[in-house]
């Protein structure tokens, strides 16, 4: 029998729709939860693959009471012990998390600690998606066969032009990159995706689903992006 996180893990088939919620005030606690809940309402009526990363605090509160899969922002390169203030891997997945974004842009690690972040967890099979700012990171990160490697060129994070639109190179280029080196890698891509015009380009681009967020955190009307995503997919 499954456990429930292998379960929720499930969930998370590609192609897929990722939000990162970051440290947005209009995503935080009960706003965290209130866009998780339209994003499961959404992904159960249409059935499709949508996953949330909220802030280490706002998981249990996602977690318990929702099926949508909920993941960490930021796990620590770290084992059980005495490592005040960091993200212990084991914490975020007690507190309901199924998987954890790595190396975002904004929480960079070095090479190594991207490599033990990965590592642990496997240790605890947490679904894992590992950010890079270009092809070359993507090539070094494909070699720790992570279940994902996101593309997302800082430059475009927070802006109004999709990756798809300003960079397609880098998500077609990573995408290769990244299967010649191990095909079980799943690509997404990330950085100013805001429409369903933007989803469908990525999967063109040979993507499996994309990483946003102000797209979502940002609009008035969140339902009606997240249902405009998900008519890309
Ligand atoms: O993790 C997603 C992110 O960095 C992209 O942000 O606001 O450009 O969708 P945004």
């Amino acid at each position: 029998m499954l456990t429930y996180i292998e379960e929720m893990i499930k969930l998370l088939k590609t192609p897929t729709i990722v939000l990162n919620v970051k440290t947005y005030s209009e995503a935080t606690g009960k706003e965290a939860f209130d866009i998780a809940a339209i994003m499961s309402k959404v992904s159960r009526e249409t059935g499709t693959s949508m996953a949330i990363a909220v802030q280490a605090t706002d998981i249990t509160l996602c977690a318990e009471k929702l099926d949508i899969p909920v993941y960490a922002e930021h796990i620590d390169p770290i084992k059980p012990g005495s490592h005040t203030g960091w993200t212990l891997p084991e914490a975020v997945k007690s507190a309901g998390a199924v998987g954890t974004l790595i190396n975002h842009s904004e929480h960079r690690l070095i090479l190594a600690d991207i490599d033990v972040c990965i590592t642990r967890a496997k240790e605890l099979k947490l679904d894992h998606i590992v950010c890079s700012n270009n092809v070359a990171t993507s090539k070094a990160i494909a070699a720790f066969s992570p279940d994902f490697i996101a593309v997302e060129p800082p430059e475009l994070i927070g802006g109004d032009i999709s990756v798809t639109t300003a960079d397609p190179g880098i998500v077609s280029s990573s995408v290769e990159a990244v299967k010649n080196i191990d095909n079980n890698v799943k690509v997404l891509c990330g950085a100013g995706v805001k429409n369903g015009r933007d989803v469908t380009k990525s999967i063109e681009l040979g993507a499996e689903g994309v990483l946003l967020a102000s797209g979502i955190v940002k609009a008035k009307d969140k339902e009606s992006v997240i249902r405009d995503l998900v008519s890309g997919l």
